[in-house]
């Protein structure tokens, strides 16, 4: 624990180094005061399936509900962050967030005006912002920890990722060091015996993060692995990762499913074990937007962007693998 917090200390100084600006005091993390926080969840261009449920409503993006219930769930109240704006809408608001959730899904980065575009603006922003000493953390599940790897290694053609299947519930492999990283230093025992020996990850995606990709873009200095799980082929691929200056934290695996995603087909874990644990990932990474002290000009403002102004539709009902779903613009004759 004390080595992990000299590795902390040893990173935090190394950044305001990069800057020129170390003061030399013992300046550690910002402390997490802030007990409003206000995550942005950045949407994602409407899936096909989902299209084909609200055909006439031609939705531009939607962002699925157990994101925004396992972030509300550690007690932050959530935005939406809408696809398709110029980098000035994203600078705006980032400067009112205390952090930003890039959710999973399914969409190409290849797209312009999408997902992957938005996330670019948000990371760019969120690195800028760090490097001036302005704490802004970045959590990344599934796609959105892929999307924070490919924005690492510079967003070139071929993407810098592997075809991998995984469908199944999965333990974590930690590595040796894994304690000595932001995101498990403090987790309690009980909860890391759970992930290290449990199948209570929920893995679905048919890309995967593994070392060779790190290695290609001399990503290891800039990003500490900290578990490994196997597809269902037996590779192995990086199931958490952190990055070793910024707070920004990655994890292939779902932990907004086990409380928040029901279809029966796919088998979630729903056990207590299985929720306790998976309950961490937010929790910790709730925590770290505490750090951060934007704020909304006032309620009014906060109540012109929260998420209470849309309303969750039940999409598990017409088949959806999600239970529920926020919808953004639509662009068809209804509504
Ligand atoms: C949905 O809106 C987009 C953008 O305006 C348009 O290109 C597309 O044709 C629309 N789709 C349908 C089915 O109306
Ligand atoms: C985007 O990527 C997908 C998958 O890699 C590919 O099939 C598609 O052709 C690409 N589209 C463009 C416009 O490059
Ligand atoms: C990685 O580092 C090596 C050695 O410094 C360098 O030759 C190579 O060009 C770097 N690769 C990338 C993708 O930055």
């Amino acid at each position: 624990m004390a080595q992990a917090r000299a590795a902390l200390l040893f990173s935090v100084v190394h950044m305001l180094g990069c800057e020129g600006a170390a003061t030399g005091k013992e300046e550690i993390l910002p402390p997490a005061t802030n007990d409003r926080p206000i995550v942005g969840i950045l949407s994602q261009e409407q899936s096909f399936y989902l299209h084909s449920k609200y055909p006439e409503e031609n939705y531009t993006s939607y962002i699925a509900a157990s994101y925004v219930k396992d972030v509300e769930a550690s007690g932050a109240r959530v935005v939406p962050i809408l696809i398709g704006k110029p980098r000035s809408y994203y600078e705006e608001l980032l400067k009112k967030l205390n952090g930003v959730l890039l959710p999973g899904g399914a969409t190409y980065f290849n797209q312009s005006n999408g997902y992957a575009d938005a996330g670019q603006y948000i990371y760019e922003i969120a690195m800028k912002m760090n490097d001036a000493g302005d704490y802004f953390p970045i959590f990344g599940t599934c796609l959105g920890f892929e999307l924070l790897i490919i924005l690492a290694s510079g967003r070139g053609e071929p993407e810098n990722r592997i075809r991998c299947y995984s469908y199944s519930n999965m333990p974590l492999d930690f590595t040796p060091d894994f304690r000595n990283s932001k995101m498990f230093a403090e987790a309690p025992d009980e909860l890391v015996d759970i992930l290290a020996n449990e199948e209570v990850t929920v893995n679905a995606h048919q890309f995967c993060i593994v070392d060779k990709n790190l290695n290609a873009f001399n990503l290891t200095k800039d990003w500490q692995v900290t578990s490994y799980s196997d597809d269902d082929f037996d590779v192995q691929f990086i199931a958490t990762i952190e990055h070793t200056r910024y707070p920004f934290y990655g994890v292939q695996f779902h932990p907004e499913k086990n409380s928040f995603e029901w279809k029966l087909s796919k088998k979630y874990p729903h056990s207590y074990s299985a929720i306790k644990a998976n309950r961490y990932f937010m929790d910790f990474f709730v925590n770290e937007c505490r750090r951060n002290v934007h704020t909304f000009a006032n309620a009014a403002e906060e109540n012109k962007y929260a998420i209470y102004n849309y309303e969750a539709k039940f999409t598990g009902v017409l088949g959806s693998q999600h239970h529920e779903c926020y919808f953004f613009e639509p662009r068809g004759l209804k509504n």
